[in-house]
């Protein structure tokens, strides 16, 4: 079996491309390492024992595509990461986003189409918004974007259910995830934010090494138990072995409907006070903090249903929030021995 993973030095796309190889899958890596790097492979291969096929092409040069399908081809399965996903920049450079993540999918989709290759789509629950009934299942209502960034995963969708929708014979999974945290267990791959991060886990990590001053609680008075905002934390490990499931249900059941939507979570609810907690339970290290204004546009509280995935693909997170965030602390330290 061979699959296609476009980002599959990213963050995400690492994780699963090193999955496929250690569950026995050959894997064509795309990556035009523009947030990522070559020496991810080294890691890859340090961690599975096996290499993917590498090529530095980015999805938004359809020539270039085109000619991995005609090379590299066929593929049994496509997993589609490559994509930018900063909130805040998106905001900034919108042009740069819908470029990247609607022109890359639309490449990548006219090549999977005519070759009818299962697809599988990074959603995020972004698309919910604040959703008026928890868990969210995959029925909830959509919600405005936004950011231009929530917004190409919006038309993304659109664009895959049309393209599903005229193409007899292809079919997709969108999967909508939550809060995808941590690292592989070795610390030897892990998310490597440019610049500032903007996520919780990293700022975190970042500031228990001492590199940020303090972490920023993005206010407590909302309407939760403790004030906090309350997320849907998935260990990235969890995330991966998601999409391998989802995969082989494309690829088995041929009943599976031509685009269908699976959320990708834990179906906890944790607050941005109980991750520092829990932080601090499985490292024994203090987590310098103090309650600063919310972030404008910040969800109050979404998390999971996890209903489908389960029943259907029997997946089911394995790790512990725990053991998300001391992996996520491992990786952490393995940046700044590096960077040493
Ligand atoms: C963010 C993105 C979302 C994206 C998701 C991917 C925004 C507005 N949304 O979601 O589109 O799909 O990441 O993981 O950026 N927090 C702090 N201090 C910090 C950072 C975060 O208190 O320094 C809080 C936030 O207010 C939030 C929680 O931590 O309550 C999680 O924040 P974050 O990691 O940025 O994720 P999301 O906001 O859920």
């Amino acid at each position: 079996m061979k699959v296609l993973v476009t980002g599959g030095l990213g963050y995400i796309g690492s994780h699963v491309t090193t999955l496929l190889l250690s569950s026995g899958y050959a894997v064509v890596c795309l990556d035009n390492l523009d947030n990522s790097s070559e020496d991810v492979l080294e890691r890859i291969k340090a961690i599975s024992g096996k290499s993917p096929e590498f090529k530095a092409v980015d999805v938004r040069d359809k020539i270039a595509l085109q000619q991995v399908f005609t090379m590299h081809g066929p593929f049994d399965g496509i997993i589609h990461f490559a994509a930018y996903k900063a909130v805040e920049e998106s905001i900034k450079k919108p042009l740069k986003y819908y470029e990247n993540n609607i022109t890359g999918l639309i490449n990548i989709l006219s090549c999977a189409s005519v070759t009818n290759t299962p697809f599988i789509f990074s959603s995020s629950c972004t698309v919910y918004g604040q959703a008026k009934e928890l868990p969210i299942d995959e029925s909830a209502p959509l919600q405005p974007a936004v950011s231009p960034y929530g917004n190409t995963k919006k038309m993304g969708e659109e664009i895959i259910r049309d393209t599903c929708q005229s193409s007899k014979g292809f079919k997709a999974i969108l999967l909508r995830y939550f809060n995808p945290i941590g690292a592989h267990p070795s610390g030897k791959i892990g998310e490597k934010p440019k610049g500032v991060p903007q996520n919780l886990v990293p700022y975190l990590t970042q500031t228990v090494a001492g590199i940020r001053p303090i972490l920023n609680v993005f206010g407590n008075q909302y309407d939760t138990p403790d004030g906090t905002c309350i997320r849907d934390y998935i260990h990235v490990m969890d995330l991966a072995q998601a999409h391998i499931d989802s995969l082989v249900y494309l690829l088995k059941d041929m009943n599976v409907e031509s685009c269908e939507v699976f959320n990708v979570g834990t179906g906890n609810g944790v607050s941005v006070l109980e991750l520092i907690i829990a932080f601090e339970r499985a490292t024994g290290l203090k987590v310098p903090y103090t309650i600063s204004a919310p972030r404008a546009g910040d969800t109050v509280s979404a998390y999971a249903s996890t209903k489908k995935i389960t029943h259907t693909m029997k997946w089911k997170p394995k790790y512990t929030l725990e053991e998300a965030l001391l992996s996520a602390w491992k990786w952490e330290q393995q940046l700044i021995s590096k960077s040493k």
